[in-house]
């Protein structure tokens, strides 16, 4: 009756929401959960806990036989897939599906930008899209559970998984995750091209000490709400049917044994009821933590924190049953891991639909997908310069030169974390160049350099005997992919190898030089910003980064990314970010540096505030920012109100114009200040921000409404809610620049 009901309810889903809730689906797989529990032993149990990443298919049919595995990652072949999950579904005692996971971060096949790209877009519609397209192509492939999005907030560009973040900004970061939430799982779980999301890693990872990956993170619990728990917040209200932990220790405790945001805040706060699993081995790395004596010590810790799968470190399988032997793990904590895992697996309709169908046409590298990655990688690519109107070019130009060691580097434009993704398939700037307008432009390609730690000059003087006879000189320079994602830190954030030689060389050739960076991080490339007429910042942009960047540089498309995580001049000014609280003697905007500073200066002469000599106070480019072919002005803020009551909302209004010769988009960014608090707070926070398309010489009025609610924070009594007080608020293009107001938010 039960089976029918949910059946009868799911086709009514697709006729009419109002009819049948999720509620009422969701009742009936309470119901299932608790009948195919009352069913299994103990062992089985433990099988639904493990995951494994299997190599020999011989030896996993056995264990999925025995009922010994609740999950698998890393198969890929439709067909493997099928084969394994037939022994699950028919040769297990239960008949319990399994559920195939693999890291599909920023596209399956066709790859979209990576993350920090993707955030640069501003755009949660076009971020929706890239994993609604990751999970068509992964899907087909039997993949329904990916590890993705990454919302862990990164102040730090040393830390090579800044690549799959969305950078610094807890509110952006929770957009964008939420997006892609939405993409990868689709409308319903239970669809075959839903892919189940996985909000990682809870938490406070990006805050890995000197940005070295794994490293200790030392975040208060203010901070934690404050910054980094948000994201994670916005991702389980989208839905977000998994979490992984992280594998840092956060002031002692290791990310999987963390009961305090696993149960008390995931669970208790936030009552999420989807499941949770490790990260790669967390649990059997609590040894060498020096937190756990032993595995069984550290799958105890583990599940006793609230982790519900372990993923391939065979901790749980291998000791739980001992550990509820003698009473230290109870049986009901088997019980609520085992029902999250299942009830994820009906709500999947994994028992209903446990195989892949391979579909007839196949949908990887679809021409749809291709152009979805296409409209992602143009709204990617930052314009950081453009001095005398270098870019677009124009008809005049006859020879241009295209050089660098990224300029046809078709695996290293894909980024980090591609498994999948195969570099056949991409569509390199050169390559795009040449195909889309060599009909107009004799193109010319001297590498320079072969690779972007080549410290040989011997292809310098190559390219700049061939910058003398061009029109112009593209240069693509960045970072390899390796040199960013998992386990890739670095220390010094310049131009790996003669990088910086070539764009000096090239510059002092005169000729206009357009710079354009591709890389996993914000790098620091003040000096090479210096020597170009324009500059473009494309984090890696995957597959169709190609034509993205050939059409933004004949001007076929106007760029309207804006930077999602702050340019440092040097590399230890890191961590450097926009929403820092204010120290006690803020820098002035004259500060005297290093080269001006006399010599026998006095102690207290120079200095006494909160900058660097060398570096100064200010960043290379301030989180936001990013320019246009055309020019936007604002004008006339105007709130609603001088004074706010808590339930209020407050509506702010600008006026655009785009003042300038082209058609394009402006990113309006709405900022806060909460000016005095019970704790000190951010000197702006980013609390709204519209993709606005004018016109040349078009205007129009941009407003905002933002609740009063959404000024709330975790104060010093450790409770959520406004302060009463003064406020700034600022609209503008970044976050360094806007108009601003002054208001109020007073207790009614
Ligand atoms: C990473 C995770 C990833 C997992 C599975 C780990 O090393 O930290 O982000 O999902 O591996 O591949």
């Amino acid at each position: 009756m039960k089976a029918r009901n949910l059946m009868f309810c799911a086709a009514l889903a697709t006729l009419s929401l109002a009819s049948c809730t999720n509620k009422e689906i969701y009742k009936d797989v309470e119901a299932r959960v608790d009948s195919l529990l009352s069913k299994m032993t103990l062992d089985e149990k433990l099988g639904q806990m493990n995951q494994l990443s299997p190599w020999n298919f011989d030896e996993l049919a056995e264990k999925v036989r025995k009922g010994e595995v609740g999950s698998i990652l890393n198969y890929t072949d439709p067909e493997l897939v099928n084969k394994i999950q037939k022994v699950a579904v028919e040769e297990s005692r239960l008949g319990i599906p399994l559920i195939v996971a693999r890291d599909v971060i920023h596209g399956y096949k066709t790859i979209f930008p990576i993350p920090l790209g993707q955030a640069a877009t501003f755009n949660p519609e076009i971020v929706e899209r890239g994993a609604r397209v990751a999970a068509l192509e992964a899907t087909s492939d039997g993949i329904r559970w990916t590890f993705a999005p990454m919302i862990d907030i990164s102040r730090d560009a040393r830390w090579g998984r800044i690549a799959e973040s969305c950078g610094e900004d807890p509110y952006l970061t929770s957009v964008m995750g939420a997006a892609m939430v939405k993409g990868f799982q689709g409308d319903s779980l239970d669809n075959p091209t839903s892919m189940v999301a996985c909000a990682k890693h809870f938490v406070a990872y990006g805050a890995a000490e000197g940005g070295q990956d794994y490293n200790s993170t030392f975040v208060p619990e203010r901070t934690l709400r404050n910054v980094y728990l948000p994201p994670f917040k916005a991702a389980a209200e989208a839905g977000c049917a998994t979490f992984m932990t992280s594998f840092n220790d956060n002031d002692g405790v290791p990310g999987t044994a963390n009961r305090f945001v696993l149960k008390d805040i995931l669970r208790d706060e936030w009552k999420f009821d989807g499941m949770v699993v490790t990260d790669w081995n967390s649990a059997g790395e609590m040894i060498s933590h020096g937190f756990c004596t032993d595995g069984k010590d550290a799958a105890e810790k583990s599940v006793n924190a609230g982790v519900d799968m372990d993923m391939v470190s065979e901790t749980f399988i291998k000791n739980l049953k001992l550990s509820v032997d003698e009473g230290k793990v109870s049986m009901q904590a088997i019980d609520n891991a085992v029902r999250n895992i299942l009830r994820l697996k009906f709500r999947m309709g994994l028992f209903e639909h446990p195989y892949v169908d391979v579909p007839s046409v196949p949908v990887k590298y679809a021409e749809t997908h291709l152009q979805a990655a296409k409209e992602a990688a143009e709204q990617s690519v930052i314009l950081m310069k453009n001095d005398s109107r270098t870019l677009p070019f124009t008809d005049k130009m006859r020879t241009l030169l295209v050089t660098g060691p990224m300029a046809d580097a078709p695996y290293e434009q894909l980024g980090t974390w591609i498994f999948d993704g195969e570099q056949e398939h991409t569509q390199t700037p050169l390559k795009a160049i040449k195909e889309m307008y060599g009909d107009k432009v004799n193109v010319v390609y001297e590498p320079g350099l072969g690779y972007s730690r080549d410290k040989s000059l011997n292809g310098i003087a190559k390219a700049v005997n061939a910058a003398r006879r061009a029109d112009a000189v593209v240069v693509l320079v960045g970072e390899e992919a390796v040199l960013s994602g998992e386990g890739h830190s670095l220390a010094n954030l310049e131009l790996q190898g003669a990088q910086r030689q070539l764009v000096k060389a090239l510059a002092a050739t005169g000729k206009p030089l357009v710079t354009i960076v591709m890389a996993g991080r914000p790098l620091v490339i003040a000096e090479e910003a210096e020597a170009s007429d324009a500059l473009l910042y494309s984090f890696h942009p995957g597959t169709m980064g190609g034509p993205a960047i050939a059409d933004i540089l004949f001007g076929k498309v106007n760029p309207s990314a804006k930077t999602p995580l702050t340019f440092p001049r040097m590399s230890g000014q890191v961590p450097v970010y926009y929403a820092h609280n204010n120290t006690g003697r803020p820098a002035k905007p004259d500060e005297m540096l290093i080269d001006d500073i006399p010599v026998g200066a006095g102690q207290t002469s120079v200095g006494g505030r909160s900058f660097y000599l060398d570096a100064g106070a200010k960043p290379l480019y301030p989180f936001g920012y990013g320019l246009s072919y055309t020019s936007f002005e604002y004008s006339d803020l105007k709130l609603s109100s001088d004074t706010f009551g808590p339930e209020d909302e407050i509506t702010a209004t600008v006026e655009l114009r785009n003042a300038g010769r082209y058609d394009g988009t402006e990113v309006v960014q709405l900022y806060v200040q909460d000016k005095v608090g019970s704790v000190t707070r951010p000197v702006k926070e980013l609390k709204a921000f519209r993709r606005i398309f004018l016109k040349a010489g078009e205007s129009t009025a941009v407003s905002f409404t933002l609740p009063v609610s959404e000024l709330a924070f975790w104060g010093y009594d450790m409770r959520y809610k406004v302060e009463p007080g003064d406020f700034k608020l600022w609209v503008g293009t970044n976050s360094a620049e806007g108009l601003s107001a002054d208001f109020a938010v007073s207790v009614r």
